[in-house]
């Protein structure tokens, strides 16, 4: 486990002072994939590079399965830094070398015997797929094959932790989605615990189990992804999960109940499991007496789970709008009333 107790830092630039962290309480579970998001300056990189003590604390206190990182020996860091990988969005990987040489590197610099960084080199040219670019110059290679060499480097020396600062960030989407299926597979058959930053929400709704938000340095949202995703409390949390789930009626729809002077409620409905709420608004429109038009739906696939978000209007007398809302409980269907759209509507009419 990694773990974050009142971590602070503070960069003094001449007389400026920037607070890049600050009160950072963090758990990161071993196994897990956890993700950073914020936007830029918000002090992401500063965290991750807390970790492997790239970048010093300047206050609070950091354990990496139970050691305080920042209480080591020089030796016992030395030893500590081999079980953490890192790879970045520039990949950094030497141009003078060839594929192979750049994945031979950590293991040279730790004095591995020859026949024994062979035999990994090989290992790890397999697990990301490079064996037939083993003896080519990175120029000559695509940035999703340059993420792979960066990859293969991290984990060379087998560690246990692997550190990603934006490392997709500079790749397009077919090529970032094949980095991600990487990274989880190195999870899922390595074990490796990943930490990754990013800016980007549908990373981490693809492969991460939690998320922090940072916002100025502080962590202003941290959760499970899919309760995140479901229910978002900070407002930027909520900009984010609205990059990969739009679930704001578009005005046209909104318009077509403008007019409508029936009695109704507009609920937004969340389901998580596989059934569908297709199936329970189905059955609530045979069992009682109600009409539902769906202005919103979106179904997503986060963390293997499915989660649905629809937004309905429930038409109908207010007993038979509780009953359909109990009815909704009754099957695992969350439901909130939308006032917003009410007011929004009031204003049009
Ligand atoms: N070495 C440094 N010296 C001074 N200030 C720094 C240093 N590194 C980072 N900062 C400042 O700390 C704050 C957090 O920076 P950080 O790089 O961690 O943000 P980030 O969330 O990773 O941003 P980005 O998405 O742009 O990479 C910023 O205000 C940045 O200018
Ligand atoms: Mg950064």
């Amino acid at each position: 486990m990694i773990k974050f107790e009142n971590v602070g830092k503070v960069f003094t630039q001449k007389k400026n002072k920037v607070n890049a962290l600050q009160d950072i309480n963090l758990e990161i579970e071993t196994g897990d994939i956890f993700g950073l998001i914020g936007f830029s300056g918000a002090g992401k990189s500063t965290l991750l590079r807390t970790i492997n003590a790239l970048e010093k604390p300047t206050s609070g206190k950091i354990t990496v399965d139970g050691n305080d990182i920042y209480s080591l020996s020089p030796k016992e860091l030395r030893a500590k830094r081999k079980t953490i990988g890192m790879i970045f969005q520039q990949f950094n990987i030497l141009e003078t070398k060839t594929v192979w040489e750049n994945i031979a590197l950590p293991l040279k610099l730790n004095h591995t015997p020859k026949k024994e960084i062979e035999e990994r080199v090989d290992q790890m040219l397999k697990f990301v797929e490079l064996e037939d670019k083993r003896d080519e110059y990175p120029g000559k290679l695509s940035g999703g094959q340059k993420q792979r060499i960066g990859i293969a480097r991290a984990l060379a020396t087998r560690p246990s932790i692997l550190l990603s600062d934006e490392a997709t960030s500079a790749l397009d989407p077919k090529t970032t989605d094949s980095i991600l299926a990487l990274l989880k597979k190195i999870n899922r058959e390595l074990g490796v615990t990943i930490v990754i930053v990013t800016h980007e929400m549908n990373v981490i709704s693809s492969i991460c189990n939690h998320v922090a938000v940072m916002e100025a340095g502080r962590i202003v949202e941290q959760g499970n992804v899919i309760d995140i995703f479901s229910e978002p409390k900070a407002d930027i949390t909520k900009n984010f999960v609205k990059t990969v789930i739009q679930d704001e009626v578009p005005e046209k729809l909104l318009q077509s109940i403008y007019e409508d002077t029936r009695n109704y409620k507009l609920l937004r409905l969340k389901f998580q499991s596989s059934d569908s709420t297709e199936s329970v608004l189905a059955q609530v429109n045979k069992k009682f007496d109600i009409e539902t038009n769906i202005l919103f739906a979106n179904i997503s696939e986060i963390q293997e789970q499915i989660l649905g978000i629809h937004i309905v209007q429930i038409i109908g007398s207010d007993i038979e709008i509780k009953k359909a809302e109990q009815y909704f409980t009754l099957h695992g269907v969350g439901y909130k009333e939308l006032e917003e759209y009410k007011e929004e509507l009031k204003e049009v009419v």
